[in-house]
């Protein structure tokens, strides 16, 4: 299982590299008008959202855009067991190098249990199954921290168009999310 993960982990992240920077921009904002369209997040208060880095979606923008509608952003810091904590992420504000190349805010740390507080969750992947069963980087910190979202709180994956794919190899661990969003179609399962 581990190493069926770890082949299809590899090809698509060697799709994102093969994506220029300004395709993954313009699929960025693709993805982020639709993100901030959706019903499920229009009237959230509190967002846990990641920072994107290297080849991922996207999610600077978004992430602006949530605190310029008023709401509470709250990003991941990664812990030395790969679990995440959280903190406030504010506009404009210095971030510090963290864990894995994270970009992590220097604000103080809210607790693993604060996305019991969340109202939507913007989780990172590498693809998800046409069942919304989420593959990620391999730590199994989103596994964690997803069992921790309040019943019924949407998380939603932004994702590049061919990452939704049939099927995915999964654990009894891993997690299902609840949108998926490309640049092309949003996606709910
Ligand atoms: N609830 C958990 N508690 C402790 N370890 C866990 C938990 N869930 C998953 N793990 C461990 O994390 C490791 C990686 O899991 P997996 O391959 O599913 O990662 P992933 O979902 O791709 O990563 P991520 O969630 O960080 O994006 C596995 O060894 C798994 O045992
Ligand atoms: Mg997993």
């Amino acid at each position: 299982m581990s190493e069926a993960k770890a082949l299809l982990r590899e090809r698509l992240l060697s799709s994102r590299r093969a994506m220029s920077t300004p395709s993954r921009e313009t699929a960025g904002r693709a993805i982020t008008r639709a993100v901030l369209d959706l019903p499920e997040i229009a009237a959230c208060r509190t967002v846990a959202a990641y920072l994107s880095i290297g080849t991922e979606p996207p999610t600077m923008h978004l992430v602006r855009d949530f605190c310029l509608r008023g709401a509470r952003v709250v990003v991941p810091v990664l812990q030395e067991d790969l679990d995440l904590d959280w903190a406030d992420y504010v506009p404009g504000t210095a971030l510090a190098q963290g864990r894995r190349g994270l970009q992590e805010p220097e604000s103080p740390l809210l607790g693993h249990g604060f996305l019991a507080h969340v109202d939507a969750v913007i989780a990172p992947a590498l693809a998800v199954d046409e069942t919304g069963m989420r593959l990620g980087r391999g730590g199994g910190s989103y596994d964690r921290a997803l069992a921790r979202v309040p019943p019924g709180c949407p998380v939603v994956v932004p994702l590049y168009d061919g990452e939704v794919l049939p099927d995915v190899p999964a654990e009894p661990h891993d997690r299902r999310v609840s949108v998926a969003v490309t640049p092309s179609r949003v996606w709910r399962f």
